[in-house]
């Protein structure tokens, strides 16, 4: 995580740092910091995380599954005030605005984390019937697509793809193609494609996972890391 900080200059008696903005993947722990470092012991009339509505308060204990607050106060010249949010398992239900807010006697004071989520990737199954193959992709986030090909062959166009949307943001996409033979020794291969940030803030759309079929009613995942992801990107370029 990248945690930057300027020199603990003081201005004012009282400062806070968080992290602007966090691009989360799917299913991590992820917690936002925010610090207020000040000179003097605070006079705390309410220190809180919110995102839509009030997550909780300094030194409050929460009963959620997916949040975490810790509070750590540092007697140290200048005092630290340690406000710790941790989100278990992120999912897009978890992207937004955390905003983190101090209203002390010493003064006020307002900061945020803008977060967002990507590579969501469920379960997939693949299943051969009537002479057609199908996969099925679920919780996926973002939107994806799915791209079919046999060999070099691209044969997407031919693909029927139904992409719906649940009530938590995740995508399920269900494609299917008519085979040609029922015991071709041709492999099928479908992939799934979203929109994937990487690191230089570029977003690519890139394949994050395949099944394919083969003659004999065998279906391989593959699953492509961001090592797989970076070298096929530098091939593009
Ligand atoms: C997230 O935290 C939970 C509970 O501490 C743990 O079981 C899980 O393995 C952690 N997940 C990751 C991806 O670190
Ligand atoms: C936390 O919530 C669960 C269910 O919502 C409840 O059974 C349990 O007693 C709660 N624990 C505390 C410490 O509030
Ligand atoms: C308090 O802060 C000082 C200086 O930053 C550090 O050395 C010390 O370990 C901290 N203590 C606690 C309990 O975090
Ligand atoms: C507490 O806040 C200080 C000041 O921002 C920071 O240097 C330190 O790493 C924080 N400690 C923890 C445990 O997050
Ligand atoms: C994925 O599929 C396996 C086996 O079909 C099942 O046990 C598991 O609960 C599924 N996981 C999710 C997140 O749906
Ligand atoms: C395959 O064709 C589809 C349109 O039919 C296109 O969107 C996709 O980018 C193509 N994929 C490859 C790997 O050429």
């Amino acid at each position: 995580m990248l945690w930057l900080l300027s020199a603990l200059s003081i201005t004012g008696g009282l400062e806070m740092y968080t992290i602007p903005k966090y691009l989360a993947t799917c299913g991590e722990n992820l917690t936002l910091k925010c610090d207020v470092v000040a000179e003097e012991d605070l006079d705390i009339k309410r220190f809180y995380w919110m995102e839509k509505k009030d997550i909780c308060d300094w030194e409050e204990k929460i009963n959620e599954t997916d949040f975490e607050c810790e509070s750590v106060t540092n007697k140290t010249t200048p005092r630290i005030y340690n406000f710790s949010l941790t989100i278990y398992n992120v999912q897009p239900k978890h992207k937004g605005t955390y905003h983190c807010k101090l209203r002390a006697k010493e003064g006020v004071r307002n900061d945020k984390t803008i977060l967002r989520v990507q590579k969501c990737v469920g379960n997939s199954t693949a299943s051969k019937a009537n002479g057609e193959a199908t996969c099925t992709f679920k919780d996926v986030f973002p939107r994806p697509s799915v791209v079919w090909n046999r060999g070099l062959e691209n044969l997407t166009h031919l693909a029927k793809t139904e992409v719906t949307e649940n009530a938590e943001g995740l995508f399920t996409a269900v494609s299917t193609i008519k085979l040609e033979g029922p015991s071709t020794p041709d492999r099928y291969n479908c992939s799934l494609e979203m929109p994937v940030e990487n690191m230089n803030n570029v977003t690519v759309v890139q394949a994050v996972q395949s099944l394919s079929f083969s003659g004999g009613y065998m279906v391989i995942a593959h699953w492509f890391g961001i090592m797989l992801a970076m070298v096929l990107l530098m091939l593009m370029v």
